[in-house]
């Protein structure tokens, strides 16, 4: 394994290193400015063929909407159909699925209830983060 230090959003950092098959980018978006550029700079590393699996603050929900307004140029968030317009709009995209996860009912077994995947956030309403998991076409 490598270890690189630098941001995401600089291709100079990344691109000696791929393209890559996987990316995780655990909480990560929500520090590195609008969502919509962490999305599209670790997109443009990945591999044909290759998977990008992210977790972020859902920007629907009221206590990340609390956080980003007292954080104000320090923390990001994005609404889930923002997200999925950016998602469906990826060039060479194969597929992507997104679900939500909201607070467990049981904090010390699991701090999420996972919601079943589902772009429609209709389906997770009370989501706090959101998952997603995107995947760009064999070449
Ligand atoms: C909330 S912490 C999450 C850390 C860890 N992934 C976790 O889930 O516990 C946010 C992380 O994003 C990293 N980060 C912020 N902006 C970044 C960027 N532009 N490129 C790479 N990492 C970044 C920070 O260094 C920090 O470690």
């Amino acid at each position: 394994m490598t270890w690189v230090a630098g941001s995401f959003l600089d291709p100079a950092v990344l691109a000696p290193h791929g393209p890559f098959d996987r990316i995780l980018a655990v909480e990560s978006f929500q520090c590195a400015g609008p969502p919509e550029s962490s999305l599209h700079a670790l997109w443009s590393h990945l591999a044909p063929g290759g998977r990008l699996v992210a977790v972020m603050p859902n920007a629907a929900c009221p206590i990340v909407q609390r956080a980003v307004a007292s954080l104000a140029g320090n923390l990001w968030a994005i609404t889930p159909e923002a997200m999925q317009a950016e998602l469906a709009a990826l060039p060479g995209l194969a597929r992507y699925a997104m679900r939500g996860l909201s607070f467990g009912a049981d904090q010390w077994v699991s701090p999420y209830e996972v919601s079943p995947w589902a772009a429609d956030a209709a389906a997770w309403p009370l989501a706090n983060r959101m998952m997603i998991v995107v995947e760009r076409r064999s070449a």
